[in-house]
């Protein structure tokens, strides 16, 4: 984009720390050319829309975690649907996860209860620190003459599931805990269920304590005059273990599979589970970490996202592809490397990079 001055664009937008919401309540008729993406990123492919096409094959999986602790034989069914769902589809639907819909209700409101705060209310958490664990912002591009994104996020990162009540936005604290409370019991099923669906013991990755440290992003799409023209959120892959993501009834997420754009439709009550970048790398493979992106819209929508990550402990320990996954036939992918190696990697480099599986590909 030529003809403006991106920097004094980024630097005007940051410094009233209203994100994305401020400029959507200026009732602008055009957004500012830094939220401008080139055509190429945006709808480029043609959008499969699994409602109407008619085939329920090109639906996303959704499975049934209902008698998933207590029935052995449904248990072996589940496992055998998350494989081949996280082989395929590297996403899926998961509903009776023993959420409580008024829990999921709560935790969405209190999203856009935060997010709809005058600015002077939320400008105490707008930050682009790394290193604070409770921060508003509008992850604005790094890389020079990169737009920005239709999006605000607050969001709380919880190190081995722990993070202080009182550095929470009254806003939503009583619902946060609520829900990562949920959350944490969640990925413990996930952990053992992933690990007996790479044919592993239950435990393994509970041992391995890739998961126990849980980034709770609190996602508002504000209204957008021009949908057309910007994205909610570029073409990414996460970084993650696992994600799981709750949607609210807007929809307006879109995954890439079989190389074509397919919208995620809302479905009240349901999480959405997807693969992260880690999770793909340690099983060498045999699961897909896909990537996803959301659509900006002429209505707002909000959606919560739990990124699960290594433990604290962990920081210091080696991931790598699963020793047990391997075979002559089968070798190492990847080479190993530290999670705070990897972490640093995004920290310089997260907005040019869309994943950071090649940086440890060695095949
Ligand atoms: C993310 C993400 C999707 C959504 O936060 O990584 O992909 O629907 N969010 O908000
Ligand atoms: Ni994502």
């Amino acid at each position: 984009m030529v003809g403006y001055d991106w920097a004094k664009e980024m630097k005007e937008f940051d410094s009233t720390k209203a994100g994305v919401k401020g400029l959507a309540d200026a009732a602008l008729s055009e957004i500012p050319k830094l939220f401008i993406h080139s055509p190429e990123f945006l709808h480029s492919n043609p959008i499969l829309k699994p409602t109407d096409a008619g085939d329920a094959q090109l639906d996303l999986p959704t499975i049934d975690f209902q008698g998933v602790a207590e029935e052995q034989g449904r248990r072996q069914v589940v496992v055998e649907e998350i494989r081949k769902a996280a082989q395929e589809w590297g996403f899926f639907r998961i509903v009776n996860h023993g959420i409580p819909l008024e829990t999921m209700d709560a935790m969405l409101d209190a999203t856009k209860l935060f997010h709809e705060q005058p600015t002077e209310e939320k400008k105490p958490f707008y930050s682009s620190d790394s290193s604070r664990r409770v921060k508003f912002n509008s992850n604005l591009p790094v890389l020079e003459n990169n737009a920005a994104c239709w999006r605000d996020v607050l969001s709380c990162v919880f190190l081995d599931d722990q993070l202080d009540p009182q550095d929470l936005p009254s806003a939503c604290r009583k619902e946060v805990q609520e829900y990562v409370k949920y959350m944490i019991e969640l990925r413990e099923v996930m952990a053992e269920l992933l690990s007996e669906a790479l044919g592993l013991p239950s435990d393994h990755l509970s041992n391995i304590e890739c998961m126990k440290s849980q980034a709770l992003a609190c996602n508002y799409y504000p209204k957008c005059p021009q949908p057309h023209k910007t994205i909610g959120s570029s073409k990414h892959s996460d970084t993650t273990f696992l994600t799981l993501l709750m949607q609210d009834s807007i929809g307006g997420l879109q995954i890439l599979h079989n190389d074509e754009w397919m919208d995620v439709p809302a479905a009240r009550g349901a999480l959405i589970a997807n693969i992260g970048d880690l999770m793909q790398i340690i099983s060498n493979d045999r699961f897909i970490s896909v990537e996803h992106r959301v659509v900006a819209q002429s209505v707002q929508r909000v959606s919560v996202a739990s990124f699960f990550t290594p433990s604290l402990k962990a920081m210091g320990k080696p991931f790598e592809p699963i020793k047990e996954l391997l075979s002559h036939e089968n070798p190492a992918l990847y080479r190993e490397f530290l999670f705070r190696e990897y972490c640093e990697h995004y920290k310089t480099k997260f907005q040019g990079v869309t994943s950071a599986k090649p940086h440890y590909k060695i095949r």
